[in-house]
């Protein structure tokens, strides 16, 4: 194995010694050696769309893997972000990042759409990483840095992390759903992951009902007390006794950024041809997701075929462009995605008699930004159908860019989004009816309506901008890790002390910390085992 390599010639140095550390198991960027930046491009999902530009506002080191098995490289520096690789080996991707996290966790965390599969070699495989990567915090965090770890692959660093460091103050993030106790209890190593998760002084979730399942396993499994979102981790379980906060922090877009693409007239005229090379029909519709069997693919092509077949879309009418991003190919689940996707698109196209005529274009790709924002200023109906998702940026993005407050969003009930765009067609997409109905309405919408349903979801991500969203989640941790008699018993974190930490964060977010939690949860009642 293994040579170092260092991405851009000169650039090679040592992050050691950072007041801010990111950890997330991708970088921001993926080894490609025809990549558009010097050998590198944009890495796939939510979660780097959201951190990249938060990093590249501040200073710190983010910490994660490069895409590619066996190959170590030194930290270098791309687009102003520090980044320090963490090298797998083919059998890490294949048991820790293909199996534990992407056919355990991953469908666990996302209703069991699919069945999740158990492996103790798996277990095994994802420790180890999660180990690799608390070491290199260790060494690269500065004596009380704030620590920042992300999502499902690493739940056990939170607690490596504290008793490797305990001077740093430790966040961790889940960009995916925390699943209900009855579907988590499945996991056999559920103790494990509750306890490391409450190595951090703040845990954050995409929703309130997120956080409050985690709190539900937690009394539940380990019999520890909570008290709102107040978790009291008693001495001995980990260095020393110490509070966790565990709350919703609604994750968000880089607005400004979108907004200012979407004003480019290059960009504004891609769109233009795009809808003329789809035949300039009178509605384009727009899917984009990654090819994953959580995003509801295979049921939107469903109520979409069967609308054309009943004749209540006309092709000439109403086209649909599909993007699916390619993701985790090897793995069995995310083959059959793709043969059932792909299958449908030729079931629906091949069903035309004029030889012009295709319903659904179909693109497997990725695309740089610019394009993505073409795509989205083209579409006026998009498609958000997920059966399951911690929150959807994409449903976010298409209604950042919507500046003219014209378009209609489409959106899955399943999806954190609509607990924020309330202006979108709810759908459920288990409902292939409720679905035709949903894509139907949004497409005849009347143009007051759409501008009023719009104007409303834009007013939520132009107030809610993932630098907001960063800013809250940064200032709470280091309020609870300076003062941490403030959260016992569970006081909510002032806005006084809020501000005086984070000068310019908002006066009162909106939606996320102290808001009830949802019926059912709201008493959080403290128990024991
Ligand atoms: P997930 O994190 O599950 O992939 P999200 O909707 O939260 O889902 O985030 C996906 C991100 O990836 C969005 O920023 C979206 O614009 C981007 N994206 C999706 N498909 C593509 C593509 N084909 N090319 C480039 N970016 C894409
Ligand atoms: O939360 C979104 C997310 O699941 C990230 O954790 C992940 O990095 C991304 O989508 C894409 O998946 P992958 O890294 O497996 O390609």
């Amino acid at each position: 194995m293994s040579t170092v390599n260092s991405a851009e010639p000169g650039t090679e140095t040592h992050f050691g010694d950072s007041d801010f550390v990111v950890v997330a198991n991708r970088l921001p960027v993926d080894r490609d050696p025809d990549g558009e930046n010097g050998g590198w491009r944009t890495s796939p999902g939510g979660l780097v769309t959201a951190v990249a530009p938060v990093m590249k506002a501040q200073e710190g080191a983010w910490i994660g893997w490069t895409g590619v098995p066996d190959e170590d490289f030194a930290p270098f520096s791309i687009d102003g972000m520090h980044l320090t690789p963490v090298t797998l080996t083919s059998e890490d991707v294949r048991r820790y990042y293909e199996g534990f996290s992407n056919a355990t966790l991953w469908p666990l965390y996302h209703d069991v759409i699919v069945p999740p599969e158990y492996h103790r070699t798996w277990w095994d495989a994802y420790v180890r990483v999660n180990e690799r990567f608390a070491a290199k915090v260790a060494e690269t965090a500065a004596e009380s840095a704030t620590v920042w770890i992300h999502d499902y692959q690493l739940q056990l660093v939170p607690l490596m992390v504290r008793r490797l460091r305990p001077d740093v103050a430790i966040g961790f993030f889940n960009h995916i759903p925390f699943p209900p106790y009855e579907l988590f209890a499945q996991l056999p190593w559920r103790d494990e992951i509750l306890r490391g998760l409450l190595g951090a002084d703040l845990v954050g979730f995409q929703r309130s009902a997120d956080a409050a399942n985690f709190r539900r396993a937690v009394r539940g499994r380990l019999g520890f007390t909570t008290k709102g979102s107040t978790v009291t981790v008693p001495e001995g379980e980990s260095l020393s006794a110490h509070v966790v906060r565990a709350e919703a922090f609604p994750i968000s877009i880089d607005t400004p950024y979108l907004e200012e693409l979407a004003e480019d007239p290059d960009i504004v005229e891609r769109a233009r041809q795009i809808r003329e090379d789809v035949g300039n029909p009178k509605v384009v519709m727009l899917g984009v997701d990654r090819m994953d069997y959580t995003k509801g693919i295979r049921h939107r092509l469903k109520a979409y075929g069967e609308l054309l077949a009943e004749g209540r879309l006309n092709v000439e009418d109403v086209v649909l462009i599909q993007i699916a991003t390619p993701s985790r190919e090897r793995l069995e689940q995310y083959k059959i995605i793709r043969h059932d996707v792909e299958l449908a698109v030729g079931r629906i196209n091949g069903e035309q008699v004029d030889v012009g005529s295709i319903p659904v274009r179909y693109l497997h790709h990725s695309y740089p930004r610019d394009e993505m924002t073409a795509f989205f200023l083209a579409a006026d109906v998009m498609l958000v159908t997920a059966l399951r998702d911690g929150m959807n940026l994409v449903a976010k993005e298409y209604v950042a860019c919507r500046k003219n407050d014209d378009g209609a969003l489409v959106l899955s009930e399943f999806t954190g989004a609509a607990e924020q765009l309330k202006g979108a067609v709810m759908i459920n997409p288990h409902d292939i009816g409720n679905l035709k109905a949903g894509i139907l309405e949004a497409v005849e919408m009347d143009e007051r309506t759409r501008t009023r349903r719009m104007r409303q979801m834009r007013k939520k991500v132009t107030t809610d901008t993932v630098s907001q969203w960063s800013k809250n989640f940064l200032a709470e941790l280091t309020h609870i890790k300076r003062n941490p008699e403030d959260i016992v018993p569970d006081r909510p974190v002032t806005q006084k002390s809020r501000t005086a930490l984070a000068p310019d964060a908002p006066a009162e977010p909106s939606d996320r910390a102290h808001q009830p939690e949802e019926a059912g949860w709201a008493a959080d009642i403290s128990t024991s085992r």
